[in-house]
């Protein structure tokens, strides 16, 4: 069955056969304010009564994108202090790496085993899934991959190596986060070759793990950050943050070393602005962790092997992979969305707005494990 949409308010996405469903995936992590949150349409309807493109971005100067860079800049560290605004979380990727090599004058590049960065070009690239990345052959050149928790691995973190990319969530593989002491050595051997670290906040930023960003609760300082999906509040944008220094090496020699038309568009960054002004005066993200607990504490069940979780970002994952197509669908039916993962075959994700109320949990949580009945009865004589 899919879902045939005809509108999305709050918490709830509305069929066309007028059912309503409890949206627990957020989209895949972008709805953290749920759908049409009132402050982020009022900016939309703003900026679009007053212009809309006005020309390639950075060729002129627009309010939103100033104030923009102002807010978030504020709420970070780590001298990132200057934004590049973008389409999509696969054209942020692209242009840290492009940043990385030419900053470094290197061309090596090492992503982590298991991670997704995007499905352009040389995001698709750094996927370590050889069978998938030969079908597209010839990839970029250089990348090399270690593993989340191998020490041995990052010995190919040398003084060739432009830049380590990495999530310290994976998403796609099904939530899985490397120990912290192993993250200390990453950005160790990266600063002690002059590698740049370029962390991928693209599904972990604006909240979704208890911290407006994940670098901010795991303690771990980006050279480069991307970031996108909840970023703009349910429209398209994404950005690249850097300080000066290295965002400016792709200013000349070339000249406009990359170039988005509509990178930054108006409308968008007025979304993304009210996004953020929210998340932080409305103080979303206070009791994030504490939500995480409660959908934890409630989701037992004979047939779930385990739930990880980094805040809202949540994977229950089962005993048996067959259980997991049934749990989806029968979760469906009973008015609940949740979603699979691209890399993990025997957990569902579990990524709600950030807004979702105890009731709300109490609510999901009730269809889910329903659902669960439902499919472990299937197996049963
Ligand atoms: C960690 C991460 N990086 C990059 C991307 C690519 O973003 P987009 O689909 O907006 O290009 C995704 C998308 O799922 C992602 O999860």
């Amino acid at each position: 069955m899919m879902l045939d949409v005809s509108s999305a308010e709050g918490m709830y996405i509305y069929g066309s056969d007028g059912k309503r469903y409890l949206d627990l995936n957020s989209g895949i992590s972008v709805s953290s304010l749920g759908h049409r949150h009132p402050k982020v349409t009022k900016a939309i309807k703003d900026q679009v009564d007053n212009h809309m493109h006005t020309m390639v971005y950075g060729e002129h100067i627009q309010s939103p994108q100033t104030e923009y860079a102002k807010l978030l800049t504020s709420q970070l560290s780590h001298g990132l202090d200057n934004i590049y605004l973008l389409n999509s979380g696969s054209e942020a990727v692209e242009v840290a790496v492009k940043l990385a090599k030419r900053h470094t004058d290197r061309y090596e590049i090492i992503a982590a085993a298991g991670a997704y960065h995007g499905s352009t070009a040389a995001a698709e690239a750094l996927r370590s899934d050889l069978e998938f990345t030969s079908a597209f052959r010839p990839a970029i050149p250089g990348i090399r991959h270690i593993r989340f928790n191998n020490y041995e691995d990052l010995e190919k973190i040398t003084c060739r190596t432009a830049c380590v990319i990495m999530e310290l969530v994976q998403a796609e593989s099904g939530v899985v986060t490397p120990d912290q002491d192993w993250l200390n050595a990453v950005r160790a051997k990266c600063t002690l070759t002059r590698t740049l670290l370029i962390l991928d906040e693209i599904q972990t930023g604006f909240g979704r793990t208890g911290h407006l960003f994940a670098h901010q609760k795991y303690n771990i300082a980006p050279d480069i950050l991307t970031i996108g999906k909840a970023m703009g509040g349910g429209m398209p944008i994404s950005a690249c943050v850097a300080p000066k220094e290295i965002m400016h090496s792709i200013a000349d020699k070339p000249a406009l070393g990359h170039i988005t038309t509509f990178g930054g568009h108006p409308v968008c960054t007025a979304s993304a602005l009210a996004t953020l002004q929210t998340l932080v005066e409305d103080k979303i993200i206070d009791d994030v962790l504490a939500k995480e607990q409660l959908i934890r504490s409630l989701l037992q069940h004979e047939i779930i092997a385990e739930v990880r979780s980094s805040g809202l970002m949540m994977a229950v994952e089962f005993k048996r992979r067959k259980y997991l197509k049934h749990v989806v669908n029968a979760a469906l039916e009973g008015g609940a969305l949740v979603d699979y993962f691209l890399f993990n075959d025997k957990s569902f994700r579990l990524a709600p707005p950030l807004i979702i109320t105890e009731k709300q949990i109490k609510d999901g949580c009730d269809i889910l494990l329903k659902a669960m009945d439902i499919a472990q009865a299937k197996y049963k004589r």
